[in-house]
């Protein structure tokens, strides 16, 4: 199965730094396909240079978030949905692009901020419909994740710094879902409309009940991605003619 890893990205500081640690990770992992998503107008060089140079398998799309939905630089981060807009406008290039029954994979969003393990790619090669498994450095907590029944290894709640009682409380690191159900449930994006903290929670009922969950990660005691943020940089002066 092709691994589609599924990226929005915009314009800041550290975007260059972010990316390329996002895109030497993904050159470790066999069968994956990049396809990334500028939050913007139009494809930026910077973006354009880099897929080009990172010898990946990618898809370069963009799509800006509507000024009405964009953060503020003083807003707190919970007041807006990041990412809506680009994660539908890859949904939507998966659905117009491959077939069902004919393209086997699994699509994962990868946000370009987060730190990666490898094996996380790993683990993703067993989804049968959903996989989930634990994020570290997320929600208040070193990490959040499934937790299993112990008789059935079926998941049965979740350990979340966040409203454990959303029907999917998982970070959107924490999931991958087989393509046959992204190609057949057409119907299903993200949206403003869903509440704050809910998109990943909302995004996964279209697919799966939190019985059918498929447990990863040798029964979710691993810990294979991060939930990072990266802190942003002082920067006073611009020094001419290096694309940083
Ligand atoms: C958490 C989750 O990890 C995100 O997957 C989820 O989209 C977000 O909450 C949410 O609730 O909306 P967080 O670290 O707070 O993530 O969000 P960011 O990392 O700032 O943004 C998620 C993705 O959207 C990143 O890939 C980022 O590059 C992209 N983004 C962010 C944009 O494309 N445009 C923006 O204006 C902001
Ligand atoms: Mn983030």
């Amino acid at each position: 199965p092709v691994i589609y890893a599924v990226t929005p990205t915009y314009w800041r500081h550290v975007q260059k730094a972010e990316l390329t640690r996002i895109s030497q990770t993904l050159q470790l992992v066999p069968n994956v396909h990049w396809i990334v998503v500028e939050d913007s107008d139009y494809k930026t060089d910077l973006v354009r240079n880099l897929l080009t140079e990172s010898d990946l398998i990618y898809t370069h799309l963009n799509a800006k978030t509507p000024p009405f939905e964009k953060l503020k630089d003083k807003d707190p981060r919970w007041k807006r949905h990041r990412g809506v807009e680009q994660r539908n406008t890859a949904l939507k290039w998966l659905r117009e692009n491959l077939k069902l029954g004919k393209d086997k994979g699994v699509v994962y969003f990868m946000d370009d901020d987060n730190t990666y393990n490898v094996r996380v790619f790993q683990e993703m090669n067993k989804i049968k419909t959903v996989g989930v498994w634990p994020v570290g450095l997320v929600g208040g907590l070193n990490a959040e994740t499934p937790v299993l029944d112990k008789k059935t290894g079926k998941v049965m709640g979740y350990r979340s710094g966040w409203r454990p009682d959303r029907p999917f409380a998982i970070d959107m690191a924490g999931f991958a879902i087989n393509l046959d159900l992204i190609l057949s449930r057409t119907d299903a994006v993200f949206s403003y409309k869903m509440e704050k903290g809910y998109q990943e929670s909302e995004f996964l009922s279209y697919f799966t009940t939190k019985e059918q969950l498929e447990p990863l990660a040798d029964n979710c005691t691993k810990v294979y991605v991060w939930h990072t943020r990266t802190e942003k940089p002082v920067v006073n002066g611009i020094v001419p003619g290096l694309e940083v």
